[in-house]
């Protein structure tokens, strides 16, 4: 069988959504892990098998994978990196014990190419933890192997990179810690559900017995085709905004002026901590380094390898996000 844990979020469910579309035999071949099944509302009543398990309660973790020859593990929700590592690094453990012999992991596009193994960005240390942990569980055991997917920026996650710009409320100006003017290198934006849509088509290649050698032991970015600077993403924001703000710019601050904006604190309240989202704005800021040192402009060939088309463009996916 092949598990997916957690399969109840965006990432998630959309390749639940791929995998029950795609596989020739859904009911006996698939599980999917969820801390609320009750979510995993595109399985229901299609056979597969459903279980509860939850990364912050270790002991539901034992066993929960068993059956699993494969699993899809999805990184645990936060950019906190030792509890972030730790979580994984249990499951993976877990998976183990109830014999999973291949970890697909679904990682981040920060890094640069698939051969590089470091970044500047707090986001990208505990995937990168972890990455190097299931390397080096496969070079104690060769019985084992494991995939990592580094995951493209979701062309949906725009607002995380522009200071949380609202199209439907604009500002004239989106006001971050990056180059003059939003110039240099940038982002090459991805759909998520493409993305979801690639990664349950890997992990049924590596079900089968002619393709899965294609995919072990291997590092892929799965990106969109082509790479839009800061200053590129604020135009079409700025045209696609109601009303339009074609002179929509952006301006370079400081990480303190930055993380000093309401709507970045409450954007960043999501995270644990009580002073309103400010210490974890700051903290992830780095991100912004880590953009203009090209660390997530890297556009590769695979999404359109493992799609079998051309992903969809930014403008695309924005256009549709506006209009619903
Ligand atoms: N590539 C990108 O651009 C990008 C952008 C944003 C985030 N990410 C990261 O990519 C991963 C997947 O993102 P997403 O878009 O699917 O996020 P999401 O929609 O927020 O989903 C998060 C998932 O994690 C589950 N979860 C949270 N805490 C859990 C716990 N203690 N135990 C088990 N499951 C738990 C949630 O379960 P419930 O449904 O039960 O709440 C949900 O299934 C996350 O690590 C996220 O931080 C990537």
């Amino acid at each position: 069988m092949l598990a997916v844990f957690p399969a109840s979020g965006g990432l998630g469910s959309s390749i639940v959504s791929h995998l029950l579309a795609l596989s020739p035999q859904p009911s006996s071949s698939l599980l999917f892990v969820s801390r609320n099944p009750d979510k995993l509302t595109a399985a229901k009543g299609k056979g597969v098998t459903l279980r509860q398990a939850d990364y912050d309660q270790p002991e539901t973790l034992e066993g929960v994978f068993a059956g699993a020859e494969t699993l899809c593990l999805i990184s645990y929700p936060s950019i906190q990196i030792e509890h972030r590592f730790e979580s994984h690094k249990r499951a993976i453990e877990a998976a183990r014990r109830s014999g999973v012999k291949h970890v697909i992991y679904t990682s981040l596009a920060f890094a640069g190419g698939p051969e590089s193994t470091e970044s500047v960005a707090q986001v990208m240390q505990a995937h990168l933890r972890t990455e190097q942990y299931l390397r080096e569980l496969q070079e104690q055991d060769d019985s084992f192997t494991f995939t990592i997917v580094r995951e493209g920026l979701y062309s949906e996650s725009f607002p995380i990179y522009t200071a949380f710009y609202s199209p439907s409320s604009p500002s004239r100006t989106i006001r971050i810690p990056h180059a003059p003017a939003g110039a240099g290198r940038g982002i090459a934006w991805v759909k998520r559900d493409e993305l979801g849509e690639a990664t349950a088509r890997i992990l049924l290649s590596l079900a089968s017995a002619t393709s899965s050698s294609e995919w072990k032991n291997r590092t892929v970015v799965l990106s969109g085709a082509r790479e839009w600077s800061l200053a590129e993403t604020a135009q079409l924001l700025g045209r696609l905004s109601s009303p339009p703000q074609p002179d929509l710019r952006v301006e370079r601050v400081s990480v303190e002026e930055y993380a000093a904006q309401a709507q970045v604190q409450e954007g960043f309240a999501v995270y644990p901590g009580d002073d309103g989202g400010r210490y974890w704005a700051e903290k992830w800021a780095n991100a912004w380094e880590a953009i203009e040192r090209g660390e997530t402009g890297v556009v590769t060939t695979t999404m359109r390898e493992v799609l079998g088309r051309e992903p969809e463009d930014f403008e695309e996916t924005l256009k549709e996000m506006l209009a619903t």
